[in-house]
């Protein structure tokens, strides 16, 4: 799972990001260009209304609906039959999905903006005890991102 949290593991606010970071989105799209990525029908609404280019997107949603140029599923198990041959495969949110997925999760790439912030939903608690932490980046603030973050990778025990 690829996730940007607060200090407190906001994930947003009314649908959006919970701030703008440049270097973040490289981030995102540096990991996981390339590979399939899985996301509630909420995160895709919040997106540019297309597929995130160079990707294999998969929405999930309940509704009996589908997306336009994505694979559309409708249950978490489906979407993981979906990339059962893929070698890395991400869940890129939101919070339900987040929260569905992380039983199946392997690897957490996580970026931890050293702030609090103003969000109605929030990334499950992460039991540290079933987690390595294996790499930690620290990367200051600058002109372009307002927040010092770390990019942080965690492997399942
Ligand atoms: N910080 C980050 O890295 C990050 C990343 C992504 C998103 N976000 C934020 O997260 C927020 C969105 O999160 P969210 O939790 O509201 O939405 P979400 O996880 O993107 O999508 C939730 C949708 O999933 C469907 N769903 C729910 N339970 C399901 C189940 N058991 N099986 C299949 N589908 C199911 C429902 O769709 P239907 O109603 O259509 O059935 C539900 O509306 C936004 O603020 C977004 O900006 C943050």
């Amino acid at each position: 799972m690829i996730a940007a949290v607060g200090e407190n593991l906001e994930l947003g606010y009314k649908n959006q990001l919970l701030c703008h970071l440049p270097v973040d989105l490289k981030h995102f799209k540096e990991i996981t260009s390339g590979h399939a990525v899985m996301m509630g029908d909420r995160t895709w609404e919040s997106l540019p209304k297309k597929p995130l280019p160079n990707r294999r997107n998969i929405v999930i949603t309940l509704d009996d609906i589908s997306f336009p140029d994505c694979e559309t599923v409708h249950s978490i198990e489906d979407a993981l039959a979906l990339v059962q041959d893929e070698e890395e495969a991400f869940v890129m949110g939101g919070a339900t999905m987040y929260r569905l997925f992380l039983p199946y999760a392997d690897k957490l790439y996580l970026t931890r903006i050293a702030s609090a912030f103003t969000a109605d939903v929030y990334f499950p608690a992460i039991n540290e005890g079933e987690w390595t932490l294996t790499d930690s980046e620290f990367v200051p603030k600058d002109e372009k991102n307002q927040f010092d973050l770390y990019f942080q990778t965690l492997i399942r025990k």
